[in-house]
């Protein structure tokens, strides 16, 4: 037997500041499929994630509503925490970085940091907004494109000519906040020396931890230099304050992914786990962090070498994935593609679907992919409804009226081509496995969409509905006792390797065969005699759910 691994599993931690979309969901979804995978495989895993809580823009919205931070962050805590269990998504922990625990290893972090000589102080100058007190990320200071001209531009690029520049070459710059002139003023800040990093960051790039094109990405950024990274801001600031620094906060990046951490460290406690197996340097379980292609640099540069010079572990792999386009554009509110999690289950209702259609399309490349809502209609109606519940809904209700629910187990069948049939589902298992850990989710999809093809034709072909016109066919083990039989076995094989992608359908199937849930990918094996009589699994995704779903989102 295998030997059982040990995973840890995290998908990007969302902010606090605003609704879950579907372009959130790529990731979540793509994660909790390797996640229900590797469970069903038989692997020990545990999947977390955290809101990610700090930071300006957290702080501003609060007082704009009038409410702490604190109590922003429990309402959005909340809400995220119902849209990813509406979508099945599997977290074991879904925690917060704005946490005891988070605070406790972020400042003991960096104290390793400061004793490994990797924090400098240094002066620098910034925009500050003297009337609101505050310095200015760049995000909040507008004025005209140095380059362009163009009006109410961000400090930090242009979204007219697409030039990228520092605030302080901003023609008239203005502070978002009160509207006022920022002006320069200096003040020290903590710098790590990512500098210094730069042969152990070398060395782990190369050691088979990201995919190529990440690392092809890397190689550009190590031949620009690598720029110390300035991790404190100053008060007013939403976070947790640097020890020994009063009035200085760590920047909302350095805590973020701690934040994994603290979300184990929670778990650990919760459930009687060993956080240090999973953590501590020169530990042999798997860390293995879910990424989108944009926060490549926090978690593939200053994660590791913050982990490394801290005395911890260092992550096992970066899988990064790609933007989500909907309709092969950026996602728009004036379009309404700009969906929330919570108007997607308002609307179209079934996980499964968006869940399926995001299966269908992944891979373990950086490459984008796009909701083309009229494909999402069509496959979603022809592979789930056309072709896949089609299997049972065509072949059950003979076994229901003749055989009083009872199927003959897989290796009875003795008509060879439906008991090959089985055999060469039963064959593709480590395929099936292969393609699931690759993340080669599409091609994966492509097998098991021929195989449902397959088990269709093969129902057309021998016709049970002609078969069952005859009496002699209404018996125990005739043709058509075996077809229909030979039937439900591959629909049911079918349907746990597909267990991962649809929770909600996994678990009509499975009490439709009598059985609690599909936990193991090893009941294709398991003998099934009988099933409940059918009743409809999925019903057809309509236009007018959609409609309604991008209204919802247009203003
Ligand atoms: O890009 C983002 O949405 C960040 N909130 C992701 C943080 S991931 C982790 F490092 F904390
Ligand atoms: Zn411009």
């Amino acid at each position: 037997m295998k030997s059982m691994r040990k995973i840890l599993v995290t998908s990007a931690l969302p902010y606090a500041n605003g609704s879950i979309h579907l372009g959130h969901l790529v990731e979540y979804i793509q994660t909790d499929i390797w996640c229900r995978h590797q469970r069903l495989a038989g692997n020990d895993l545990y999947y977390v994630c955290a809101d990610d809580t700090h930071g300006t823009p957290v702080m501003l919205r609060a007082e704009k509503e009038n409410i702490t931070p604190e109590q922003l962050v429990d309402m959005v805590h909340k809400e995220h925490s119902q849209d990813f269990s509406d979508f099945n998504i599997s977290f074991d922990n879904f925690y917060s970085t704005n946490s005891i625990e988070n605070k406790v290893l972020s400042e003991s972090i960096y104290k390793a940091l400061v004793k490994n000589n990797k924090i400098e102080m240094k002066e620098i100058e910034q925009f500050y907004d003297s009337q609101k007190e505050m310095f200015l990320p760049d995000r909040f200071i507008k004025g005209q494109c140095p380059k362009c001209k163009a009006m109410d531009q961000y400090g930090d690029s242009c979204e007219s000519c697409g030039s990228t520049y520092n605030p302080t070459e901003l023609i008239n710059a203005y502070s978002v906040i009160s509207g006022t002139t920022p002006i320069k003023k200096k003040t020290d800040h903590f710098f790590f020396k990512l500098s210094e990093c730069e042969e152990f960051l070398d060395a782990w790039t190369n050691s088979g931890t990201l995919q190529v094109e990440a690392s092809n990405k890397l190689k550009e950024w190590f031949k620009a230099g690598l720029s110390d990274w300035d991790i404190s801001r100053d008060a007013p600031y939403f976070g947790f304050e640097i020890p020994d620094a009063p009035g200085k906060f760590f920047y909302v990046w350095l805590d973020a992914p701690i934040g994994y951490m603290a979300s184990f460290k929670k778990l650990a406690d919760d459930r009687n786990l060993s956080f240090d197996e999973y953590w501590k340097e020169g530990s042999e379980t798997e860390l293995i962090h879910f990424i989108g292609k944009d926060i490549l640099y926090f978690h593939a540069l200053f994660w590791p070498a913050t982990l490394s010079f801290s005395g911890y572990r260092t992550p096992t792999k970066i899988y990064a994935h790609g933007f989500l386009t909907v309709n092969n554009e950026k996602m728009s509110k004036s379009r309404g593609t700009f969906v929330t999690a919570r108007s997607y289950l308002d609307t179209i209702k079934n996980p499964d679907y968006l869940r399926y259609y995001y299966f269908s399309k992944l891979n373990d490349s950086m490459e984008d992919i796009d909701l083309n809502l009229d494909d999402f209609l069509a496959k979603v109606n022809s592979d789930l409804v056309g072709k896949f519940i089609n299997i049972p809904s065509r072949t059950s209700g003979f076994i229901t009226k003749y055989f009083s629910n009872t199927i003959i187990s897989a290796e009875k069948i003795t008509h060879t081509e439906s008991h090959e049939l089985i055999n060469e589902l039963l064959a593709i298992k480590e395929e099936v496995v292969g393609l699931y850990e690759a993340r080669q989710f599409s091609k994966l999809n492509r097998l098991l969409m021929s195989f449902t093809e397959r088990v269709n034709e093969y129902v057309n072909r021998l016709a049970p509905w002609i078969l069952a016109k005859n009496e002699a066919e209404q018996v125990s083990m005739s043709p058509l006792h075996q077809i229909c039989s030979a039937a439900l076995q591959s629909f049911r094989i079918l349907s746990i390797y597909y267990a991962p992608v649809m929770p909600n359908l996994t678990s009509k199937i499975a009490s439709f065969y009598g059985e609690s849930d599909f936990k193991s990918i090893n009941l294709i094996h398991k003998d099934i005699v009988t099933i409940s009589q059918y009743t409809h699994l999925m019903t057809r995704l309509e236009q007018i759910s959609i409609d309604e779903m991008l209204s919802q989102n247009s203003n």
